[in-house]
């Protein structure tokens, strides 16, 4: 509700802008009407200053290197909850009851197989396919077979096809790894917890027992719980822009799988661990710091830098926490890669480019060494990051669906190309 207006000026013109107070945050100008009062767009690439949605979901104050799922900061979540009873108050909005909780669980561990057919997909594609790849397609095609979940506009098919996406899409990755690897599929395990069925899906064989280890099943249900939402990031607002069209929801999260590939998005995890290799030894780091300053230079840092965090990045401190408990308990303790992380970590942020444009480590710069020591080849550190965004993807569509104020998402642009011109014929040009 506005409670305050601002004042546009353009030429002898004055038009007023609503001014919207959010529960937490700056205010937000209200342009909506902009266009047919005053016939102008508004400017700006990269959405640095535009709220895209209302949202009830997930709060970032960026200044003060804070993150809320639902009101609860991410130290708590992470230190007291877990995975699937945050993917709850993300869906919900409130914590469960014991009683709620039981019945998410069984509704998300009565869905965790695939259809049978699906497995025909994977030999289609090659054994060295990165497994975004596969995942992009694979979790695309759930459209085609769970037809009576696709929708939109039946709540109830909604509820299904949330509930199935939490729990088929570990089970893809995992198959998405195995088929990578050439070893057989692995079916899930309804008597393990989310994590440790995730695990038991990437590193069971049927030749020999494989026992979850607790703890590190516990390092990797945080992981999914620091990746599980972050407002309108890229992917989000992809998944959001195409559910906006009405499309159906396994169309959407294979949109906003596509998007999280990026580099400069989840595929910072990946590219970051392959840099701290390529640095080597601690002795060679200027050199790389020194590339990340150089204007003509495109390298940056990977795992640094955020646009929304200009101090810190809660869920890097608490991954930096786990990655020393992951390595202490598996006995690693001289990691070549860590010592090259830390040690940049430490010149970085003593580095006045760094310090001047707030550049601090984000969730991919300890993720990848968590996740390499519990045996997981590089190509996997992004689908686990997507396996863990599902749910805050598939929340943040749900609200916009549910949405009376939803419209299809199209934004206008600067138009700066070429006059109207006659066509010329091929000899005359
Ligand atoms: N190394 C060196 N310089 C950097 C870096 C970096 N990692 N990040 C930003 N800068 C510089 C950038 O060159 C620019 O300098 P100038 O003002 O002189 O032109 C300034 O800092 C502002 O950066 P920006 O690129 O305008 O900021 P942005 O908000 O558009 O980009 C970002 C944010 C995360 C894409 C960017 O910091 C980046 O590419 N970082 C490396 C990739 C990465 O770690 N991504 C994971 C993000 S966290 C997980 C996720 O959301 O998926």
């Amino acid at each position: 509700m506005a409670d305050k207006i601002a004042k546009l000026r353009i030429d002898d013109s004055e038009y007023d802008l609503p001014v919207m107070s959010p529960t937490q945050g700056p205010d937000v100008l209200d342009i909506r009407k902009l266009y047919g009062q005053a016939d102008v767009f508004t400017f700006d690439p990269g959405f640095t200053s535009t709220a895209s949605c209302e949202s009830k979901i997930t709060y970032i104050d960026g200044d003060k290197g804070e993150l809320w799922y639902r009101g609860y900061p991410i130290e708590q979540l992470a230190a007291k909850s877990h995975y699937l009873e945050v993917c709850y108050l993300l869906l919900y909005g409130e914590l469960p009851t014991q009683q709620q909780m039981e019945d998410f669980e069984t509704r998300v561990t009565r869905h965790t197989m695939v259809h049978e057919q699906m497995h025909n997909f994977f030999r289609g594609f090659r054994r060295d396919a990165h497994p975004m790849a596969t995942l992009v397609g694979v979790i695309g095609a759930m459209s085609a077979f769970y037809h009576d979940s696709t929708d939109v506009n039946d709540p109830w098919q909604r509820e299904v096809a949330a509930i199935r996406l939490i729990a088929k899409v570990p089970t893809i990755a995992a198959m998405a790894y195995k088929y990578s690897i050439g070893q057989p599929f692995v079916y899930p395990r309804n008597d393990l917890d989310y994590a440790s069925n995730f695990l038991h899906m990437c590193f069971s064989v049927p030749a020999e027992k494989y026992e979850v280890d607790p703890a590190l099943a516990r390092a990797m249900d945080r992981i999914f719980t620091l990746h599980a939402d972050h407002e309108q990031n890229a992917s989000t607002s992809t998944v959001r822009l195409a559910g906006s069209s009405g499309a159906n929801p396994f169309a959407c999260i294979a949109a906003g799988i596509a998007c999280l590939w990026g580099p400069a998005h989840g595929g910072a995890n990946q590219a970051c661990l392959e840099m701290l290799r390529e640095i080597g030894t601690v002795d060679r780091i200027p050199e790389y710091i020194a590339k990340a300053k150089d204007k003509s230079d495109p390298f940056k840092l990977m795992g640094f830098g955020h646009r929304v965090y200009k101090n810190f990045d809660p869920r890097a401190k608490v991954m930096k926490e786990s990655a020393d408990e992951v390595l202490d308990l598996l006995g690693i303790k001289d990691n070549p890669t860590l010592q090259v992380a830390k040690e940049l970590e430490k010149i970085a942020l003593e580095d006045p480019y760094f310090i001047e444009k707030k550049l601090y480590p984000n969730v991919d710069f300890y993720s990848g060494i968590i996740l390499e020591a519990m045996g997981f080849p590089t190509s996997m550190f992004t689908p686990i990051f997507a396996l863990s965004r599902t749910v805050g993807w598939i929340a943040q569509w749900k609200e916009m669906i549910g949405d009376p104020q939803n419209k299809i998402g199209r934004p206008r642009q600067l138009y700066v190309g070429n006059d109207k011109r006659d066509y010329k014929d091929v000899a005359a040009r």
